[in-house]
């Protein structure tokens, strides 16, 4: 399996290796933020091992929660409490376990009016929250950036053909049609503000996400595949997913 750009595959045995290599990134990256962190989070399935294992020891105990600030690149624009919620998935999984003050959550205010309100205020505060308009290449917005890849090959809510994926100047819109289900409106993060972060971190899991995959780093302008960011673009993959005509390699 080739990566057509520059980029990092690591393939993990099975999805329990794959949680806990992303949970052992994710503490590296947050123990290495000087004051606080900054940690976008995915919905979808893939994380929810790594979701789950942020809640238990050794990681429970071991991420300084109290310095740590979490977000969602994207979300089903659904009530806050509403099963089809990304973030409400995060707080049942791990949020609502962990030490974590409520101020340090910031989730898609998917309550909001529209897509469109949610999305400008989320925009926002994240520019509060990072202290200029302008996104500056020297301090990235995130340390992390979690994404996951949909069987079309979306990631966030960045739809094959759609229109956010050439948006340039917005951190964050709304997202009136879904390319996928659930079809709910979605609230997503555009390429730039994802792109603002120190590592970004895909989650693969599965043999149903093997064909994409391979189209993926097969080089085929896929929405996931544009995808880039200023640190290390890593993708996480599972044999499953990653065992392309036998085997699968990784680059730097
Ligand atoms: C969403 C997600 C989405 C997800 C992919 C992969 O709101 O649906 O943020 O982008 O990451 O669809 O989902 P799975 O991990 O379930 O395959």
């Amino acid at each position: 399996m080739t990566l057509s750009r520059k980029g990092q595959v690591i393939v993990a045995a099975d999805s329990e290796e794959l949680s806990r290599i992303a949970a052992e990134r994710l503490l590296a990256r947050v123990t290495a933020a000087q004051n606080s962190a900054a940690v976008c989070l995915t919905g979808g399935s893939s994380p929810e091992g790594l979701y789950r294992r942020l809640a238990s020891a050794p990681y429970r105990s071991r991420l300084p929660w109290d310095r740590v600030h979490w977000f969602m690149g994207d979300d089903r624009f659904v009530p806050l409490a509403h099963e089809l919620g990304n973030m409400g998935m995060a707080r049942r999984l791990f949020l609502d376990r962990v030490p974590v003050a409520a101020h340090h959550v910031h989730p898609i205010p998917t309550d909001a009016g529209s897509p469109d309100a949610a999305a400008r205020s989320y925009e926002a505060e994240l520019k509060q929250l990072y202290g200029r308009d302008h996104l500056n290449p020297a301090h990235p917005l995130f340390d992390l950036v979690l994404m996951g890849l949909g069987d079309d090959g979306h990631t966030a809510s960045l739809f094959p053909h759609a229109p956010a994926l050439g948006e340039a100047e917005r951190w964050v819109i709304g997202v009136p049609q879904a390319g996928l289900a659930p079809f709910v409106p979605r609230v997503t993060l555009t390429f730039p503000a994802l792109a603002s972060t120190r590592e970004m971190l895909f989650l693969v899991t599965g043999a149903d996400k093997r064909e994409i995959l391979a189209r993926v780093f097969s080089g085929e302008d896929l929405p996931a595949g544009r995808a880039r960011a200023q640190g290390e673009l890593v993708w996480l993959v599972d044999r499953a997913a990653g065992e392309e005509n036998g085997h699968a390699s990784a680059i730097g």
